[in-house]
């Protein structure tokens, strides 16, 4: 007769033993939905790239917003969506205390206060050049000048009513700088959820058709991280928590897994990943097509981002995995 010393199947029988032992959970609770939002009323606008996702008037934001809470979601992470002509060279609608953006902080935060909001802190969406920084004359992106760009708009968002603001613009030294606008202003408890390892990556395409917001010249190689490093995000991550980040962000996820678990070795701060904008159509698209079952996908994409070590995950599937979750 056969021996066989160990039989691991055992363990694998039955779905009450499968669910015992399982290592790692996917709950709604660690999943933030990124949400653009639009100027005008009852406005829902389709983004071609990404199919199902729309961007919505601060109306039907907010009534996203109660769909979301109501599932279990735990955040969401938002994005202002300009129009052409209200974008220029200082990125000044950035910093514009009237602009459609804080008025949609406020009004998540006010009418949906279960959801943790994170707000998104580049000049990409503002300005006329496409960039996350301020441009100088000779095409070059300004670090510093950029950074107190930064730290003006985190006290604007904080003042909205973010729980934690988001920079992704990847300068230098921007959240020291944000830290301290935030402490000075009066905002101690508002924390600083840093996109610390963000790559230059070609999956946020369908994200700059979402916000008409490609770069009008060259591209983020100067600032973003080149996708052949890793030690390199260690180091982004030790400046940022330095500086005073409460959360550290790898971006994109799927591609990345090696960086968020590398991460979570070398430092004890909750990890966000960022399942980004191409990630999401990617699934999209091959379900569309029948050649993948998207739902099984989804999950076990974000099960897997999970298990390398993400604690929080920005996802575009975060409705649509939340229902499925229960
Ligand atoms: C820019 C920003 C980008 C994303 C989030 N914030 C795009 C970029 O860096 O060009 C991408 C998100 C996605 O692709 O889903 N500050």
């Amino acid at each position: 007769m056969l021996v066989i010393p160990e039989r691991p199947r055992r363990n694998r029988r039955t779905e009450a033993i499968r669910r015992m032992v399982r290592e790692t959970s996917l709950t709604p609770a660690h999943l933030v939905a990124p949400l653009f939002v639009v100027d005008g009323h009852n406005e829902r606008q389709p983004i071609p790239s990404m199919p199902g996702y729309e961007r919505l008037s601060v109306d039907l934001l907010v009534e996203e917003c109660h769909q979301l809470a109501a599932l279990g979601v735990g955040g969401v992470a938002l994005f202002p969506a300009l129009p052409e002509y209200k974008k220029d060279k200082t990125a000044s609608e950035a910093v514009n205390p009237d602009g459609l953006f804080p008025r949609a902080v406020s009004a998540v935060k006010e009418r949906v206060p279960a959801l943790t909001i994170f707000t998104d802190v580049a000049l990409d969406p503002y300005s006329c050049d496409g960039h996350d920084g301020l441009v100088s004359e000779a095409g070059e992106i300004l670090n510093d000048e950029t950074v107190e760009v930064l730290a003006r708009m985190s006290v604007l968002h904080a003042r909205a009513g973010a729980d934690y603001v988001a920079p992704s613009d990847m300068m230098d030294g921007r959240v020291g700088a944000i830290r301290e606008a935030l402490d000075v202003e009066g905002f101690p408890n508002v924390g600083i959820m840093a996109y610390s390892a963000k790559y230059a990556s070609a999956f946020y395409g369908p994200f700059r058709d979402a916000l008409d917001s490609a770069p009008k010249f060259g591209d983020k190689q100067t600032y973003q991280m080149d996708p052949a490093n890793i030690r390199e995000a260690l180091r982004e991550v030790r400046l940022d928590l330095a500086e005073g980040a409460d959360m550290v962000m790898v971006k994109p996820a799927l591609a990345y897994l090696d960086v968020i678990r590398a991460i979570w070795e070398f430092s004890d701060v909750p990890i966000a990943a960022y399942q980004v904008s191409g990630e999401y159509a990617m699934v999209r698209a091959a379900a569309e097509r029948g050649w993948i079952d998207g739902d099984r996908v989804m999950l076990e994409i974000l099960l897997a981002i999970r298990r390398a070590g993400a604690d929080v995950i920005f996802t575009y599937f975060a409705k649509a995995a939340a229902s499925q979750l229960g």
